[in-house]
């Protein structure tokens, strides 16, 4: 049976009581925020190719895409992406390109082979590597910016050079990434509220640093739950850990799926 929250564009639904209710001219919004499979993206942060394959075909009905980062892609690279390209499951290829526009325009292509889903550069990289990631990508692949990456503080963010801060270095990078014709960002979920309402309703705003109610922060220092993230206005959420080291992994997806 399909989940009914699936079928849903967006979780928030409108529910017509009829003349006379007691409410705005009879209806009566409700915020429904469930989280849909599609909508959860699972860091696959393992070793090996093989144990990263099944891992998706254990969970491939839950979650709907994939990611591979650079330990996994340094350790087994073109092995899982042809397992998981093999096995039929969205990817997303977080290798954060940043180089010269020439040199991200091949690497971009070279991925094409496996069709990911959804691929990351620095938006710091500037404009013309933007658009050159952009111009590059297969038509099934949606390339997303990085911003200022969440380790950073403000006073890293000052000795890297970047005198806007961090609030400031988010937003104009955020709008160079927009410019640059990119498809989203990679944000924190306490970013998302304001990069939702800069890139407009289409866009990938898509959230690491959440935590199932209840689940341990880890290194996570300001995680939110993955309702909330979505609720602000994140269309994708990233979880790796709450999910990989549970003693049941299926459990804690579905308690993500059924919360609201
Ligand atoms: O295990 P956990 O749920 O913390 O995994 C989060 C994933 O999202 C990791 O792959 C991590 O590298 C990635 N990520 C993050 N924070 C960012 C960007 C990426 O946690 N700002």
């Amino acid at each position: 049976m399909v989940p009914v929250w699936t079928s849903l564009p967006q979780a928030e639904v409108e529910i017509d009581l009829g003349v006379g209710a007691d409410c705005h001219e009879g209806r009566l919004p409700i915020r429904w925020f469930r989280v849909n499979p599609d909508q959860i993206i699972l860091a696959l942060d393992v070793d090996s190719a093989q144990e990263a394959i099944s891992w998706a075909s254990r969970l491939r009905s839950r979650v709907g895409t994939f990611k591979v980062g650079l330990q996994l892609y340094l350790s087994s690279g073109s092995e899982v992406m042809q397992g998981l390209h093999k096995l039929g499951v969205p990817v997303f290829l977080d290798l954060k390109f940043h180089d010269i526009p020439n040199t991200v325009a091949h690497a971009v292509a070279v991925t094409a082979r496996w069709k990911p889903r959804f691929l990351t550069v620095h938006a710091s990289g500037g404009k013309a590597m933007m658009e050159a990631a952009v111009a590059s990508a297969p038509p099934e692949t949606r390339i997303l910016g990085v911003t200022v990456l969440t380790s950073l503080d403000e006073r890293a963010i000052l000795e890297v050079g970047w005198s806007g801060g961090v609030g400031g270095t988010v937003r104009g990078l955020s709008q160079l990434a927009k410019n640059s014709g990119l498809s989203g960002v990679v944000c924190s979920p306490h970013e998302a509220k304001s990069e939702r309402s800069k890139w407009g309703a289409a866009a990938e705003i898509v959230t690491p640093g959440v935590r199932p109610a209840g689940a341990t922060g880890d290194d996570q220092a300001r995680s939110k739950t993955p309702e909330e993230a979505i609720r602000e206005g994140a269309s994708r959420i990233v979880v790796g850990r709450p999910v990989l080291k549970a003693s049941s992994p299926e459990a804690v997806l579905d308690k993500i799926l059924s919360s609201s």
